[in-house]
Order: structure tokens, then sequence, then C-alpha cells
């Protein structure tokens, strides 16, 4: 079992996001993948609920009320996607689960503001882990100011982003029928699904 978390402090991050579409991704893959919602709101699990069974199959468990983190080891893949405002012991909880963390980043001044603290937290905790943290430029060009700036904000946390994500409403469609740009109609998403790639291979790595 692989296990992946999903977090930024900001609500609206991309979050969500990212875990059904890895969720998905890993699905269509054949693999085994459990969503793990820690978050209150549970939007994974009611983008699950509307998961037509026809589709590449993933299951999905509320975890955000446990106390020790139970992770279901017959899974391939595990995607943990975290609340909003995690910090603290929690997210140290989290942390230690990982072997992979992703952070989803918008290029506004709000959320790279957001996000520092957070930032700064897990590079210590993560400290002997090197290498286990990725940033994905979330609705961003990566030939625009937006990531310029985002690219100079990310030198003080020596994080590297190993996606750039555009703006496109493929995610927002997909995700209001429980899919993902990893299921059909897939020529509608061939541009997405290559902008995936480098992050994919990363966390195979
Ligand atoms: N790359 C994107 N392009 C367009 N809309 C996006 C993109 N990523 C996220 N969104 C939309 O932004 C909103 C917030 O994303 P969400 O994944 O719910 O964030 P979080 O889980 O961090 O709160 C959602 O409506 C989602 O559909
Ligand atoms: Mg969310």
């Amino acid at each position: 079992m692989r296990a992946v978390l999903v977090a930024n402090p900001k609500g609206g991050a991309g979050k969500t996001t990212l875990a059904t579409n890895l969720a998905g991704h890993f699905a269509n893959q054949g693999k085994k993948v459990t969503l793990c919602d820690l978050d209150r709101q549970q939007s994974a699990l009611r983008w699950m609920a509307f998961r037509d069974p026809e589709m590449a199959a993933v299951t999905g468990y509320f975890g955000g009320n446990q106390v020790v983190l139970n992770m279901p080891r017959e899974a391939d893949w595990v995607v943990l996607d975290a609340p909003a405002g995690l910090q603290g012991y929690k997210l140290s909880d989290y942390l230690r689960e990982a072997d992979r963390v992703v952070v989803p980043l918008v290029p506004s001044i709000f959320d790279m503001a957001a996000t520092e603290d957070f930032l700064n937290s897990i590079r210590n905790e993560m400290r002997s882990r090197r290498g286990r943290v990725g940033i994905v430029a979330m609705r961003v060009d990566p030939r625009t100011k937006a990531a310029t700036m985002l690219e100079e904000f990310l030198k003080h946390f020596d994080i590297p982003i190993v996606a750039y994500l555009r703006n496109t409403q493929n995610y927002v469609n997909a995700a209001a029928g429980g899919a993902t740009i990893f299921d059909p109609p897939r020529a509608k998403h061939r541009r997405d699904v290559e902008q995936w790639e480098p992050l994919l291979r990363w966390l195979e790595k």
C-alpha cells in the first residue's frame, strides 16, 4: 500500500479535485484505490456517491474523526483528502502515514500567504524524507507571470513543482458526474491528462 496526502490549509486550493482525480487515475489503471476523506464536509465521498458503478471502482471512507488513522492496508493506493486549516498534531499524524505529500497551490498572493506557515511546517517535519513533498501549481499556465511569481515564492522552501494544471471546466464538469479527467470520454481530456504526467511519474518513483 502507498499513501498520498493531498493537503493545503486554504479552502478552494484544489485538494478534493486533485484527490478525486488521482483516485480516478489509479482506478483506471486497474489499481485498488481507496479515498480517505479527512474533511468534515466530505466532498470526496459526495463525489464518490455520484460515480457510475460502470466506471472504474473507487472505494472510500470518512477518516476525519479517527483518533489514530486506520489505513486500508489491502489497497494498492490510498488517497487522503485533507480538510482546510490542517495543522498541529493532526498534520503530523497524517504526514507520518503518507509516502508522498501533494500540495495544490493557486498562484495568488492570498493563497501563497495562507500556505506559507504550512509549507514551513511540512518542510520541518519531512526533513528526513526529502523529495516526498511536491507542489501542484493549480489553475495556472506555466508561461505566465503568475507562474513565475509562484516559482519565486517556492524558492524559500526548496519544494519542487511537480505539475502545472490549467484552469478548465473539465474538472468541474467531470466532478459533477462522479468522474475524473481519466474516465471516458478520454479524447475530451487529452490535454489535461498530459499535464498530469510529471505528477504521476513523481508519485510512482
Ligand atoms: N484546475 C481547475 N480548473 C478549474 N476549476 C478548478 C480547478 N481545480 C479546482 N477547481 C474548482 O475549484 C473549486 C475548489 O476546488 P476543491 O478541489 O474543492 O478545493 P479544496 O478541496 O481545496 O477546497 C471547485 O469548484 C473545483 O471544481
Ligand atoms: Mg476539499
